[in-house]
């Protein structure tokens, strides 16, 4: 039995499209393993904290302090460490992630806990599994839209390439919905390109 965890991150509620599409992988992971557990982790309904500083200060203390301030941060890296498969469900905001998902990523990327500083660099800590990432976004990044406008910077899927690398997680796969404040059509394009995507990222068992 393996263990999911389930991040979304868009206030839309079950009107959003990455939780639906993101949904949807949950439910084909299940299809596959249906005494899979899943790990329901909504950053709206409860956003994780910011760092402060006594979660500063807790983590460049040597050796590390333990701290309360950490305490959110020891909760949510034990939701990602115990997970064989992650899928987030996320918006396209301001060219990157939403900031409830980058108070998720401040609290789960720890100096000492998930990753240790080199020589070499960065090096992580986690062990790798596979990351699905659903993208709903109201314009075009990963290509010109039908019209032919230029795409949009994409910070976001460079951004999580580098951080889920930097604790030691590389298999990520990204599933995109473009265009979906471009009316009904170009919605029904990008609902069905997305489900070919995950169709073929995961083919039925
Ligand atoms: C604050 C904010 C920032 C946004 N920034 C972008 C953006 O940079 N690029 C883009 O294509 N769409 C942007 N959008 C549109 C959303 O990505 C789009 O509505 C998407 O469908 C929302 O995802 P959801 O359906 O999962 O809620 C933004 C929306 C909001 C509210």
């Amino acid at each position: 039995m393996g263990t999911i965890l389930h991040l979304t991150c868009s206030p839309r509620g079950p009107l959003a499209y990455s939780r639906m599409i993101s949904g949807e992988v949950v439910e084909r992971l299940l299809a596959a393993d249906p005494a899979g557990r899943v790990i329901e982790r909504n950053l709206v309904e409860t956003p994780p904290a910011f760092v402060d500083e006594g979660f500063t200060a807790a983590i460049l203390a040597s050796p590390p302090d333990f701290h309360a301030s950490l305490a959110v941060s020891e909760t949510l890296i034990a939701e990602l460490e115990a997970s064989d498969t992650v899928v987030i469900g996320t918006p396209m905001n301001n060219y990157t992630v939403p900031a409830t998902l980058k108070a998720w990523i401040d609290q789960i990327v720890r100096i000492h806990r998930t990753f240790r500083s080199t020589r070499q660099g960065k090096v992580g800590l986690l062990r790798d599994r596979p990351v699905y990432v659903v993208i709903a976004s109201g314009g075009y990044f990963s290509r010109p839209s039908p019209q032919g406008t230029p795409p949009q910077p994409d910070f976001l899927t460079p951004y999580l390439r580098a951080i889920f690398g930097t604790i030691g997680i590389t298999d990520l796969h990204f599933i995109t919905l473009e265009g979906l404040t471009r009316g009904a059509e170009a919605r029904a394009q990008a609902s069905a390109a997305a489900r070919k995507r995950i169709a073929a990222l995961l083919p039925p068992t």
